[in-house]
């Protein structure tokens, strides 16, 4: 009965085992599950966006290779996770119309437009730094699909983390022009970066629950915090200043000091009003338009296949 099945998922839960798609499940385990894969499946696939932007003026040939390998690993990491989705009994289909109509949500961080070179570099260090921070505890999440496919994702992730950070090092190699245009790219997508592991734990309703279940393994404020203390040494070598005038070290406590980031802006942008949300959604819609034919051609082939085995 229900309450043994229960008692056998809270066992598994207690003992950190995996739940798999098999196992039966409380219905809103499952529910937040698909709410948390989704939306992370659909950030892959809209974060291909930002960075498509610079594909085609990338300075070299070498640098040009390096972005579509990575843009490509982001189309990768969106399919591993609806593969994983479904394992929860939805579809595909179903999630890509959920994002188009703006039903499920995409992290806030790729509603923010590239407008340098240097911002390539940037989401490199910055943007996929806070992704790993977030994701490599999502390696040991309790649902089994979701847990094996971060550890592939984690392993790109953190080699577009390097390259970003390798292509700022030449860039602060270089001239003063340069090494203005990384400061300027960090001084826009620094706070950005922080929102990402969303609002502070006081303010998250899904967090504590989450915890409970083993989906997430540290709070959101744990893993901001995380970051900025591997951060900041980074930004040294870089040479650049992370535009906060209140991060400082506190020695008693034994991380940095930071400063809130603009909770406004953070609700503006994930509710849809965010620099370039509309543009994301638009174009994401015009591809899943486009791309029609190719899902009816697909679809006629494989009912043509299954007529003639049917014969
Ligand atoms: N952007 C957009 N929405 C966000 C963000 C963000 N940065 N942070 C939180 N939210 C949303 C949550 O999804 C939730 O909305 P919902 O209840 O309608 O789903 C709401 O804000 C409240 O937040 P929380 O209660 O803190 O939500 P949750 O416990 O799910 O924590 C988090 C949010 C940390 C993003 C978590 O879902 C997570 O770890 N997701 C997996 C990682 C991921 O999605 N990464 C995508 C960006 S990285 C990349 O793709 C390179």
């Amino acid at each position: 009965d229900d309450a043994e099945l229960l008692a056998g998922f809270e066992a598994t839960i207690a003992a950190d085992q995996r739940i798999e798609p098999r196992d039966w499940m409380p219905e809103a385990y499952r529910k937040s599950l698909v709410r948390q894969i989704a939306q992370h499946a659909h950030s892959e696939i809209i974060g291909m966006q930002p960075e498509g932007n610079w594909l085609l003026r990338a300075p070299s040939l070498r640098r040009k290779a390096i972005l579509l390998a990575k843009v490509q690993d982001e189309a990768g990491h969106g399919m591993y996770l609806y593969a994983a989705a479904e394992t929860l009994g939805v579809d595909r289909e179903e999630l890509t119309e959920k994002l188009i109509s703006s039903k499920q949500k995409y992290s806030s961080i790729f509603n923010y437009p590239t407008l340098s070179w240097a911002d390539i570099g940037v989401i490199g260090w910055l943007v996929d730094g806070a992704a790993i921070c977030n994701q490599v505890p999502l390696c040991r999440c309790s649902y089994g699909p979701y847990a094996r496919a971060m550890i592939r994702v984690c392993k790109e992730e953190s080699f577009h983390q390097r390259q970003g950070f390798e292509l700022l090092l030449a860039l602060v190699g270089g001239t003063d022009a340069q090494r203005e245009m990384v400061q300027e790219a960090t001084n826009r997508w620094w706070w950005p970066s922080l929102m990402m592991f969303g609002p502070g734990d006081a303010d998250s309703p899904n967090t504590q629950q989450s915890m409970a279940w083993g989906i997430k393994r540290h709070t959101n404020d744990e893993l901001r915090q995380r970051f900025v203390d591997m951060t900041v040494p980074q930004a040294a070598a870089l040479g650049v200043t992370l535009p906060d005038p209140q991060l400082r070290w506190n020695d008693e406590r034994g991380v940095h000091d930071f400063g809130e980031p603009d909770w406004d802006e953070f609700a503006a942008v994930i509710s849809g009003s965010g620099p370039a949300n509309a543009q994301r959604l638009a174009h994401r819609r015009r591809a899943h338009e486009d791309g029609a034919w190719v899902r009816e051609a697909a679809q006629a082939y494989a009912d043509k296949q299954a007529a003639r085995a049917a014969k």
